[in-house]
C-alpha cells in the first residue's frame, strides 16, 4: 500500500482539527468548515481525488480510513460550534434563583427578615401585599384618612414636610404612616381588600432606644360585605402567635384613630408582659365614602404595626437605634 494517502489523510487531519480548535468566532470556523469539509472543492475533495487514484486493491482500507477522518473533523467542527454559540445561550438561561458560586458576603438584615417573614404569615391568611410611595401627598397621608385640617399629627413640627409643593400644587412630604397606602389601594380595587403593606414612615421625633426619626410599619386592610371586630381580634392573635412561637394573647384597648371607629390599641401577652403592638379598628364610612366604598354595603378593618418594636421583641433587641448604625457586628448576629 502506498503511504502517501495515508500521510495525506494524517496531515489533513491534523491542520483540520488545529484550524477547528483556534476558530474564534462562528463566522471563522465557517471559513475553516468551507476548506476543510467543503463539498465543491476544498481540502477534502483533494483527499477523494487521490483514493479515487488508489489501487483497487487498496481502496476499501483506504475508504475506510478516509470516512474515519471526516468523521473526526465533522465531530470536532460541530462540538467547537457549541462552544462558540454556547455563551450567548448560556446568558439566555441564566437562573437568577439558583445559589451564587462565590461565598454570600453580609446577610438579610434583621428588619428584613422579620417583614419576610410578616409577608409570610399574612399570605397565608390570604392578604396580598400592595406598596405606595414613601414621598406623600397632604391628600392621602391625612385628608382622605379623615384626619381635618387642624388635627395636630399635621403639625409642620411633627411631620418632614418637603420645602416644594407637588404638580398640583399640594403639600408634601415623607409619608408619617403606611395608611396611606390603604386609600391608594382603595382608590384602584373595588372591594373585596384584603392587603398589607410594609415600608418606612419619617416623623421627626427625638431619637432614644425607642423612638427613631424613621421607622417600619405593617399596615392591614381588609374589606368585604360582613368583616367584623372579631375578624380583626383573630388574624391579629393567629398572627402574633405565628411569629412569636408561643399562644400568645391580644388585647383591645379603646382608642381614637381619625380614620377607625371604633378604634383602638392592640397590645399582645408575650412572656408575662403585656406590649404595644400598634393600632386597628374598624375602617371609618367617611374613609370608605372617600374612596367611592357604600359604608352601606361594605365594612372593613384596618391596623397598623410597628415592625421595630416586633423585631426586638423576637431577638432580644433593646436599642432600635442599632438597626440603622450598619455597625456589622451587630448585624452578623443575626
Ligand atoms: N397609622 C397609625 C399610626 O401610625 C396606626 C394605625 C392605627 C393604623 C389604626 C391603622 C389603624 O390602620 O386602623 O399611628
Amino acid at each position: 500500500m502506498t503511504a502517501e494517502p495515508q500521510a495525506a489523510f494524517e496531515s489533513y487531519r491534523d491542520e483540520a482539527l488545529a484550524a477547528i480548535a483556534s476558530a474564534g468566532s462562528e463566522a471563522e470556523l465557517e471559513s475553516v468548515r468551507i476548506e476543510f469539509l467543503g463539498k465543491k472543492q476544498g481540502r477534502l475533495k483533494d483527499l477523494q481525488t487521490l483514493l479515487g487514484k488508489a489501487e483497487p486493491a487498496e481502496k476499501p482500507l483506504l475508504g475506510k480510513q478516509f470516512n474515519e477522518v471526516r468523521t473526526d473533523v465533522e465531530g470536532a467542527l460541530e462540538a467547537r460550534r457549541g462552544e462558540l454559540v454556547r455563551p450567548i445561550a448560556a446568558v439566555a438561561a441564566v437562573d437568577v434563583t439558583l445559589p451564587g458560586t462565590r461565598p454570600v458576603i453580609g446577610r438579610r438584615h434583621p428588619l428584613s427578615k422579620t417583614m419576610d417573614e410578616f409577608k409570610d404569615i399574612v399570605g397565608r391568611f390570604g392578604f396580598s401585599v400592595a406598596t405606595g410611595p414613601e414621598l406623600e401627598d397632604d391628600h392621602h397621608n391625612f385628608v382622605a384618612l379623615n384626619i381635618p385640617p387642624v388635627h395636630p399629627a399635621r403639625d409642620p413640627l411633627d411631620n418632614f414636610y418637603l420645602a416644594v409643593a407637588g404638580k398640583s400644587g399640594e403639600k408634601v412630604l415623607m409619608r408619617s404612616q403606611t395608611s396611606t397606602v390603604q386609600i391608594r389601594v382603595m382608590e384602584q380595587s373595588q372591594p373585596p381588600v384584603r392587603i398589607v403593606s410594609l415600608g418606612r414612615c419619617y416623623r421627626p421625633d427625638t431619637i432614644d432606644s425607642t423612638h427613631h426619626c424613621m421607622f417600619h410599619q405593617m399596615e392591614g386592610l381588609m374589606i368585604d360585605t360582613d368583616v367584623t371586630m372579631a375578624d380583626l381580634k383573630t388574624v391579629l392573635k393567629l398572627f402574633a402567635t405565628a411569629f412569636l412561637g408561643d399562644d400568645v394573647s391580644i388585647r383591645f384597648r379603646p382608642s381614637f384613630f381619625p380614620f377607625t371607629e371604633p378604634s383602638v390599641e392592640v397590645d399582645v401577652l408575650w412572656r408575662d408582659r403585656w406590649l404595644e403592638l400598634g393600632g386597628a379598628g374598624m375602617v371609618d364610612p367617611n374613609v370608605l365614602r372617600q374612596v367611592g366604598y357604600d359604608p352601606e354595603q361594605v365594612s372593613g378593618f384596618a391596623f397598623g404595626l410597628g415592625i421595630e418594636r416586633f423585631c426586638m421583641m423576637r431577638y432580644q433587641i433593646t436599642d432600635i437605634r442599632r438597626f440603622f448604625e450598619n455597625d456589622v457586628r451587630f448585624l452578623s448576629q443575626f
